[in-house]
């Protein structure tokens, strides 16, 4: 469970993140759309405790992020811009050394590296170095070592940023999969950003639209296109809303 209140994040003039509130629930994938700058990347640095925030309160699964950060992390899989790999290791190495730092009992270790390698479609890549992993498989290693300690809250930025159209299927479908299992079973939240429509469609129950920092929609995807609109009707009319009114009052002024 996510619950964000009245987030803001300022760096200097930019109001990245405008007083932001949502809650995401176990099993629900959510995703965070939005063009670029629309900060999406640092509302998931808030929500990680990465950065702290201006304004406003996070708690992962009951524990809030400042208050008892220790906890709060520990409940959280991160897959941020960037992700933290070294090219010369190899991925089942690495997993084992991101497990250790998660804090993965020393008994539980070896199934909690298999688990992620299985869960990620790894298991064979095992004993590459990650440098030599196309950019897609190293994605895959990003998505593992953000699971690996098997989180209740997996936040994903841009999961298939950089990916050619194949290897960006193939991680929908992981993603995809990931989602179900969380259903099923643990009822993982996942939360995801993107710029792309059809990878909310593919994989999210639940949209948060956010434009200039401030989150202008939040609805579970059915309901968005009930009324026959398409996705992008929806996306449109809200993306522009904010400018197109700033405009109308510059001319009524
Ligand atoms: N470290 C930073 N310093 C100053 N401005 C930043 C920094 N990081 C992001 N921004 C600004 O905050 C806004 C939101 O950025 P970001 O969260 O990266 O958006 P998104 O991930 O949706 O593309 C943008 O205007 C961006 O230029
Ligand atoms: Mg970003």
């Amino acid at each position: 469970m996510i619950e964000a209140l009245g987030l803001s994040k300022r760096y200097g003039d930019v109001l990245a993140v405008d007083d932001v509130s949502f809650r995401a629930e176990a099993g629900e994938v959510v995703g965070f759309l939005g063009p670029n700058g629309a900060g999406k990347t640092t509302t998931m640095r808030l929500l990680t405790g990465f950065l702290p925030a201006t304004e406003g309160t996070v708690r992962i699964a009951g524990h809030d992020i400042f208050e008892a950060p220790g906890l709060a992390r520990r409940a959280i899989g991160y897959l941020p811009e960037t992700p933290p790999l070294y090219p010369e290791m190899q991925v089942q190495s690495y997993l084992r050394y991101v497990a250790r730092l998660k804090d993965v009992p020393r008994k539980r270790l070896r199934d909690a590296v298999e688990r992620a390698m299985e869960r990620t479609g790894l298991g064979e890549l095992r004993r590459r170095s990650i440098g030599q992993l196309s950019k897609g498989f190293r994605q895959r290693v990003g998505i593992a070592q953000a699971l690996v300690h098997e989180p209740e809250v997996l936040i994903l930025d841009e999961p298939s940023v950089g990916l050619d159209p194949i290897q960006m299927r193939e991680i929908r479908q992981l993603l995809r999969e990931l989602a179900d299992s969380g259903r099923d079973g643990a009822g993982q939240t996942i939360v995801l950003s993107t710029h792309l429509l059809g990878e909310v469609e593919a994989i999210c129950c639940r949209v948060i639209l956010l434009h200039a920092g401030r989150k202008v929609l939040d609805q579970p995807l059915s309901e968005l296109t009930r009324d026959g609109g398409s996705l992008e009707d929806v996306f449109t009319r809200h993306t522009l809303r904010e400018p197109l009114a700033a405009e109308a009052e510059a001319e009524g002024a």
